[in-house]
């Protein structure tokens, strides 16, 4: 597919219903939460199969003008990425690992059938949105500037075809911790009744779809009284694949730290391969490999198992209390968090942070 052979060029039109600085301080002064308020400009470039990607701008944040025939609108063609920036100490702004979540997109587009962002237009994308919008990179511990990039199909028609036109777009949210408690652990649900993926499916993309189908065993986890759902394999309904939005991992009493392998239905989350070199980094054994549902409840039960947590962007490194589901539950979720999670969340937040040196290279300046 096409990709632009030299940068875009990008036009700058700033909004003019800004919010104050007054406003938007009130606002990262308060609790931000996830997702619950956005800055006052974001990305838009369009891509079609005579042009390529063009027409790049930054523009005020607002509603987008769609044709109702628009091939998103009916088949899903859609696929997102998530990354954030983190204000350092000395208030200059870093990205992580944006060449991995840009190649991810292309990863993603491919699958869906969309077209190919370059990986370096993908940070060029996040640096010109923070070149406007970098006052509402977030300073209270813990807090980042979430990116949401992400790509649509607009071509009008209804043929079930790959649209030949298709935009792409980054908008940026204040965000604070994902789940409402923080980092105490959460509570689990095992989905038995639902898969979000298949063989030869969608699940290692990144594409709204996916989500729309974690979205009823999620409301089932809620009713459970827990805030994540565990899909296991679509094929023997036996083996752990991750949470509606993040991965997972064991840690064993013995040190092992073991995380399901890529199986081809779960996403590779960046978060998980930035662990599995920290935990390699302090010489722990790291295990990538099928992980059975009962290897989980049995092992917590008996002890082997001596810590589970969550990890993604928006999530960080978050401990895992309790699992449950039909007819059993495992775990204590008023038990403290385990050591291993917190020392590994403390090393890949002070990286983010600039609070100890980048040895791997991992972070991007963007201001
Ligand atoms: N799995 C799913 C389904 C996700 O939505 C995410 C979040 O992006 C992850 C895993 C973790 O990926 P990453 O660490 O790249 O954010
Ligand atoms: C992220 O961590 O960036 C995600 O996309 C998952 C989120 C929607 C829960």
């Amino acid at each position: 597919m096409t990709a632009a052979a030299s940068p875009l060029e990008y036009q700058v039109r700033l909004s003019d219903h800004a919010r104050t600085a007054a406003e938007r301080d009130a606002i990262l002064a308060g609790d931000l939460g996830f997702g619950r308020y956005f800055t006052d400009h974001m990305v838009a470039i369009q891509w079609d199969q005579a042009r390529g990607w063009h027409d790049a701008q930054v523009r005020a944040y607002g509603p987008l003008s769609l044709d109702p025939a628009a091939a998103v609108l009916h088949y899903g063609q859609e696929i997102f990425e998530g990354i954030k920036a983190y204000r350092h100490p000395d208030g200059s702004i870093w990205t992580f690992r944006p060449d991995a979540n840009g190649e991810r997109l292309q990863r993603s587009a491919a699958r869906l059938a969309l077209p190919q962002l370059p990986v370096a237009a993908f940070t060029e994308s996040l640096r010109q949105l923070v070149a406007v919008d970098h006052a509402w990179v977030p300073s209270a511990p813990e807090s980042s500037l979430y990116f949401r990039p992400f790509m649509i199909a607009t071509e009008a028609f209804l043929g079930v075809r790959p649209a030949q036109a298709a935009g792409y777009y980054v908008i940026a949210s204040p965000a604070g911790a994902y789940f409402a408690k923080g980092v105490a652990p959460v509570s689990i649900w095992l989905s038995e009744d639902y898969a979000r993926a298949a063989k030869g499916g969608t699940g290692a993309a990144k594409c709204g779809g996916n989500y729309a189908a974690s979205l009823l065993p999620q409301q089932e986890a809620y009713a459970q009284g827990c805030s994540q759902v565990l899909f296991l394999d679509p094929v023997e309904g036996r083996y752990l694949e991750e949470l509606g939005g993040m991965n997972v991992f064991l840690v064993r009493r013995d040190g092992r730290i073991v995380t399901p392998e890529l199986s081809g239905s779960i996403l590779e989350g960046i978060t998980r391969a930035s662990i599995l070199q920290l935990a390699r980094d302090r010489g722990l054994v790291v295990e990538e490999r099928k992980v059975s549902i009962d290897e989980w409840k049995e092992g917590v039960a008996s002890g082997e198992i001596s810590e589970v947590f969550a990890c993604g962007t928006a999530a960080v490194v978050t401990p895992i209390g309790a699992l449950k589901g039909r007819g059993f539950a495992v775990g204590d979720i008023d038990a403290p968090a385990g050591e291993v999670t917190m020392a590994i969340r403390k090393e890949l937040t002070d990286i983010q942070y600039g609070r100890i040196p980048d040895r791997h290279g991992w972070l991007v300046r963007l201001r």
